[in-house]
């Protein structure tokens, strides 16, 4: 074991003692004389989406042992999307801790990062770019679709449409019911294009990944390959010293920009990718991602913006397809965990064949990137939209300010039929943001008042400091920052402003003079959020923005060295 000595008195006695120990686990000279790669595992009984991760510990473990590595595999934290309250996001930058923390202090020459639920494999990411030794994600894989009465279903898209007909009185308690068996029909992360496809995307454009590891199924034999290969590759990585750096890059987070704004993939991409490019000295320029969406179009025919599944993905070849249709704007030279350049890989993957998962790059499904990135005196720091969820005719539209003031203030009135409210006017909610909520949860999907709904309207215009989920739709505006809870214009927005939205001018504007705000903050200013003790104080007192990824400031790379998307 090569690093990480803790000092009982001279360091052959350290050596000595832990070897002891571990030797009370039945382990040879021989087997410790090999490299040691960690396995994390994040399997729980609360976490479905990782609920093959016995096949896979077993089979990275025979990948290791074939390539000649002792493999060591460790329990962290494990996040569920449903099972983490007040909020996934809120527990992200804890993993990513724990993650770190324990693959620096225990000794490992390299490590494989089983995650796949949505907050999990950015947290992997964000720890593993920190604790910079070699370092390989594999992911669970997603489920398979399920089918209702002959209809194909899968999580979570159709989750909310078979709600909306049961509380429409379309379909029955039974109905209902039977659905519910079927959304999730295996082990495995959510079938469509949300946030753990999104991840898994990423970390492969990111290089971090084995050719073709994002898109198998949980349940498959490819899967359990990718696993084999997975834990082979990490034995090579630890002999080659790959470490992390070699990857993660600039030009590896410019492809990775690619990819996301090309499947048409979650907005929470841009926070994770944020916030782990921020772990390696990296800055975000959101304009400059914006102006790459204009030149990117959305060439992945999934769930929610189109019409297939991950499985379907997969089966059209995955990520090498995609990558083979984007290769004239990525960077080829960006180095991988195989060990060869992405270019590399490329032309060596097999020849492409017939599908129609992944449009050619000349009939795409939306002709630029889906997310575009606003600014304007209502959010100084940014804001974006997914522009190819939203409705064309409100992409340029002002109208009047009606506002809640935190998520509480709208559950209770947004239905009240003596709400002032009409269809042009524009919804505010506040205080939805990384402190706000905390965690700033994925509420930014603000429903269509009762009455509105019932009148036949399906859209409106609709702002916030939160996120969204990746499977939502409608002309909605998020990651307004900075946030209301810290005192950005959005706190001071009051009933009956007007506000203008302008997709075209990349712009969001509170029509408001200067000095009328800063009356507004003199006379009511805003209180920031607090705790007494524990995790919560820690995240309240040191969680950053959604520009800077909402990472906790402590976390960020000391010096920031660098910023990506880079100008040319
Ligand atoms: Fe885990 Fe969707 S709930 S990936
Ligand atoms: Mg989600």
């Amino acid at each position: 074991m090569s690093k990480g000595l803790t000092n009982y008195g001279d360091r052959g006695f350290s050596l000595f003692l832990r070897k002891a120990f571990i030797k009370g686990a039945g382990y040879t000279d021989s087997a410790l004389t090999r490299p040691v790669i960690g396995i994390v595992n994040t399997g729980s009984a609360y976490n479905p989406c990782h609920g093959n991760a016995p096949q896979l510990i077993e089979a990275v473990k025979r990948g290791i042992m074939l390539a000649g590595g002792l493999p060591m595999d460790f329990p962290t934290i494990s996040i569920h999307e449903s099972f983490s309250a007040p909020t996934s996001m809120y527990l992200r930058n804890l993993m990513s801790m724990d993650t770190e923390e324990m693959v620096r202090a225990q000794p490992m020459d390299a490590v494989v990062l089983i995650g796949g639920c949505d907050k999990t494999v950015p947290a992997q990411l964000m720890g593993a770019a920190s604790a910079g030794i070699p370092a390989i994600q594999l992911v669970t894989g997603a489920m398979l679709t399920g089918s209702h009465r002959s209809e194909r279903v899968g999580a979570c898209t159709d989750c909310r449409r078979y709600w909306a007909y049961y509380r429409a009185d379309q379909i029955d308690d039974q109905e209902i019911a039977d659905v519910n068996n079927q959304l999730v029909a295996s082990v495995g992360t959510c079938s469509v294009m949300g946030t753990a496809s999104t991840m898994a995307c990423i970390a492969e454009a990111l290089g971090m990944m084995v050719p073709g590891g994002a898109s198998a199924p949980a349940v498959t034999a490819d899967r359990i390959r990718i696993a084999e290969q997975t834990g082979t590759l990490a034995v090579q990585m630890s002999k080659d010293r790959l470490t992390i750096d070699k990857v993660l890059t600039a030009e590896a987070f410019e492809n990775a920009m690619r990819v996301l704004l090309a499947i048409g993939g979650s907005t929470n991409g841009i926070i994770h990718l944020t916030a782990i490019a921020g772990r390696m000295g990296f800055e975000v320029d959101l304009e400059a991602l914006d102006r790459f969406g204009a030149e990117t179009p959305v060439l992945v025919d999934l769930k929610p913006s189109g019409q297939h599944y991950m499985e379907d993905f997969h089966k059209a070849g995955g990520m090498i397809t995609l990558l083979r249709e984007l290769k004239p704007l990525l960077h080829l030279n960006a180095m991988t965990v195989t060990g060869r350049t992405l270019g590399e890989e490329l032309d060596a993957a097999s020849a492409p064949f017939k599908q129609d998962v992944v449009r050619p790059f000349n009939n795409p499904i939306y002709p630029q990137g889906g997310i575009a990135v606003l600014r304007g005196n209502l959010a100084p720091g940014g804001a974006i939209i997914k522009q190819s969820a939203a409705a064309p005719e409100l992409m340029e539209h002002e109208g009047r300010a009606v506002v809640f003031e935190d998520a509480e203030d709208m559950v209770t009135r947004l239905d009240d039929p003596d709400l002032d409210v009409n269809a042009d006017d524009v919804l505010v909610l506040k205080r939805i943001g990384p402190k706000g909520a905390p965690g700033m949860p994925e509420a930014g999907y603000i429903p269509i008042p009762m009455k509105l709904a019932r009148a036949g309207v399906k859209d409106m215009v609709r702002i916030s400091d939160g996120r969204m989920s990746g499977t939502a739709a409608g002309t909605i505006v998020l990651h307004v920052t900075p946030e209301a809870a810290v005192g950005g214009p959005l706190a001071y927005v009051q009933n009956g402003d007007r506000i203008r939205l302008s997709v075209k001018n990349r712009e969001i504007a509170l029509l408001v003079s200067a000095e009328e705000l800063a009356e507004r903050a003199r006379v009511a200013p805003v209180v920031e959020p607090t705790a007494d003790r524990g995790y919560r104080k820690l995240f309240l007192t040191t969680v950053t923005q959604a520009d800077e990824g909402v990472d906790f400031d402590f976390l960020r790379a000391a010096t920031m060295t660098g910023t990506v998307p880079r100008t040319k």
